[in-house]
């Protein structure tokens, strides 16, 4: 099998120093940087906008790395194109954000950007079902939007094994990404249920151990 991809999530980072934060992922060999935007309305937290993905650009592109745009904000097509603008590689949208999933996914894809589809904990495959086969990445939300550092929903699980075993089915090369309390403990079970992709914050950035021990931890516990 091979080796999980890993997506930091600045989230989490220390905005003192972002960059060099960053760096020290990609260093590591981290293929993906996930960027949770936030809007105070649809998620309770404001966090970040296109300025910081256009100012980390210049890092990810010295590496090849994908900026992978979580979008947890209201009617997004509002900003699509900005955050395409500023050099999102990926833009995940949320269902429950979505008036029309279709034309939004089919927006991402026009500007150049790899579409993806996520959704909430509480909501069932059935309501991305249509979608499915026109992205490029899936994301399964193990945690309620919002927040770093929270508990993973350990019924994630299951759900990570049904939408491997839907994109396996239809033969769908997308990303199958899980995103909320990815820790060294848990990421090997995230792994073997089926995921391509874990995203990780606090498990990464934290005052406990370094970037490059903590990374090194998660994937040796992937043991992919
Ligand atoms: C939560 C975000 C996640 C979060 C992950 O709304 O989408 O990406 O930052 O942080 P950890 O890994 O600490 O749960
Ligand atoms: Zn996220």
């Amino acid at each position: 099998m091979s080796k999980v991809k890993l997506a930091p999530s600045i989230l989490s980072a220390d905005f003192s120093c972002l960059g060099q934060q960053v760096e020290a992922c990609l260093q590591e060999g981290c293929e993906f940087v996930h960027v949770d935007v936030m809007d105070g309305h649809f998620v309770p937290n404001i966090t970040m906008g296109p300025v910081i993905v256009g100012s980390l650009k210049p890092i990810l592109v010295k590496y090849n790395a994908v900026m992978d745009v979580h979008l947890m904000i209201s009617d997004p097509d509002k900003f699509i194109e900005d955050f395409a603008e500023a050099g999102a590689d990926v833009i995940t949208v949320h269902v429950e954000s979505c008036g029309n999933l279709d034309e939004t996914v089919g927006k991402i894809r026009t500007l150049g950007v790899r579409p993806g589809i996520t959704l909430n904990p509480g909501t069932k495959i059935d309501k991305i079902a249509t979608v499915i086969p026109y992205v490029d990445l899936v994301l399964v939300m193990s945690v309620n939007p919002g927040f770093g550092s929270q508990h993973f929903i350990p019924q994630s699980m299951s759900k990570i094994a049904d939408l491997r075993r839907i994109l396996n089915e239809i033969g769908s090369k997308a990303e199958l990404e899980v995103d909320g309390g990815i820790k060294e403990t848990n990421v090997k079970s995230v792994v073997n249920a089926g995921a391509s992709v874990v995203v990780a914050g606090s498990a990464i950035f934290n005052d406990k151990k370094s970037i490059q021990n903590n990374i090194a931890e998660i994937w040796n516990a992937a043991d992919v």
